[in-house]
């Protein structure tokens, strides 16, 4: 669900047209809609209403400042893994109490960094982390609460690249370690150790997997108890998925996804937190380019457009699909041909889609591609020297440009001569 439609022949982002926008800002770029992430942040919380939880945004989905203040406003608390991204929550105003600090290999600094202002919580990965956590909070003269990251060694049957609870994967302390690290991180005493975590993957559109891990969390929980230590929370991660191609995926609700939860650990007594990113993000934002050529190579049509792989990697690193529209809706009645959109970058794997049926675009179309509002802008870069895209947030009928186009003196300033060389 989300507020991207036709009004008359233009797609519209709520009261705005795509074409118009396109026209003031120049594409490509990725447009977001306010209605959408409020709608989406809702509809999560709703599903918890009557539970004590802490809905903690994956700001690694979509950073955008304009992004994670909209979320913030509604309450929301935030994950981070680098202090740059708990910069961006400090910068939005979250409440650190309400922002907890992920990821395998988070360094001294960054522990420092988020002990000074006081984050809620930590989600440790490993023994070493643990014992680092403990000095640096030790030389700082404070406590840290942790909750340890359990990795459960459930499938989550969602792409290999984004799989995170399998016991291959970087990721958590595999469970029939985790009561004994329990244990030992007890005599740190600059540990309050009270919280269990998982995060088993993303795009997860089958909820057995987290049912699986929701019953090992519980489990542990119980042991934990036995063993005098007090459980106070769970962090239940994220990965809920969304639909990407209408008709092929049918993700569960975010009701059903609750139920599953309350079903498995709403009894325990903890509070509940969900690191949810693509849930609230990706449906959220579109990416809009431009058609610059339409090509018959010998054996398909390429439709050439103005962003590339470095403004979406998600097709060509994950096989991921994202739904393509015409911003004209009247091309949708032209004949239709089988085509490869690909961008300008100089690699085979430069294409945002493969094979699909689309109307025969010509120069100077505008494209919208959909679902592109997680793990879109977060993951753009700059190769073949193009110039990262502006974001555009829509409100209802007003507009504001959330991050300029980069310009190429930005781009060139980046770098600097060799201190030997002259020019
Ligand atoms: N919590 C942790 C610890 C995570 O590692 C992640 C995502 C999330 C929460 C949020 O998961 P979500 O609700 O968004 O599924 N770049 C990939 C996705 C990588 C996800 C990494 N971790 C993609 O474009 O599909």
């Amino acid at each position: 669900m989300h507020y991207f439609d036709y009004k008359g022949s233009t797609l519209h982002a709520e009261g705005i047209s795509i074409a118009e926008l396109a026209d003031d800002v120049g594409t490509p770029f990725y447009c977001y809609s306010n209605k959408t992430l409020t709608r989406h942040y809702t509809v999560f919380s709703e599903a918890f209403t009557g539970t004590d939880t802490l809905i903690c945004y994956a700001i690694k989905a979509n950073s955008n400042l304009a992004v994670v203040k909209t979320l913030a406003d509604l309450g929301a608390g935030m994950d981070v893994v680098s202090e740059g991204e708990l910069r961006r929550a400090l910068a939005a105003k979250v409440n650190p109490k309400k922002i907890v600090f992920a990821g395998v290999g988070k360094t001294h600094d960054e522990m420092a960094y988020a002990l000074k202002h006081g984050i809620s919580s930590f989600n440790v990965e490993s023994e070493p982390e643990l014992f680092a956590l403990n000095e640096v909070a030790q030389s700082l003269n404070v406590t840290a609460r942790v909750a340890l990251r359990i990795n459960p060694d459930v499938d989550p049957k969602t792409h290999e690249k984004i799989s995170t609870g399998k016991a291959e994967n970087k990721f958590g302390i595999p469970f029939e370690a985790a009561r004994d690290l329990y244990h030992r991180a007890n005599n740190l005493n600059r540990l309050d150790v009270n919280g269990i975590h998982m995060h088993i993957g993303s795009q997860i559109t089958d909820l057995s997997p987290f049912q699986d891990a929701f019953l090992l969390m519980r489990s542990l929980t119980l042991m934990l108890r036995e063993d005098g230590f007090n459980i106070t929370h769970l962090d239940l991660g994220g990965g809920l998925g969304v639909p990407y191609e209408d008709n092929r995926e049918d993700p569960p609700h975010p009701n059903e996804y609750a139920q599953i939860v309350k079903n498995t650990v709403g009894d325990l007594d903890c509070q509940l937190m969900f690191e949810p990113g693509r849930l609230i993000a990706a449906n959220s934002g579109i990416l809009v380019a431009k058609v610059i050529y339409v090509k018959r190579g010998a054996n398909k049509t390429f439709t050439i457009v103005d962003a590339a792989m470095n403004d979406l990697i998600r097709p060509t690193l994950y096989s991921a699909y994202h739904e393509i529209l015409p911003v004209d809706k009247r091309l949708s009645e032209t004949p239709h041909s089988i085509t490869d959109v690909v961008g300008p970058i100089c690699e085979t794997g430069d294409y945002l889609a493969q094979n699909r049926l689309l109307p025969s675009f010509k120069s100077g179309n505008l494209i919208a591609v959909m679902t592109a509002g997680a793990y879109g802008a977060v993951q753009s870069d700059t190769y073949n020297s193009r110039l990262l895209v502006p974001e555009v947030m829509v409100a209802d009928s007003a507009y504001s440009i959330i991050r300029p186009r980069q310009t190429y003196d930005d781009l060139l300033a980046l770098d600097n001569l060799a201190q030997w060389q002259k020019n």
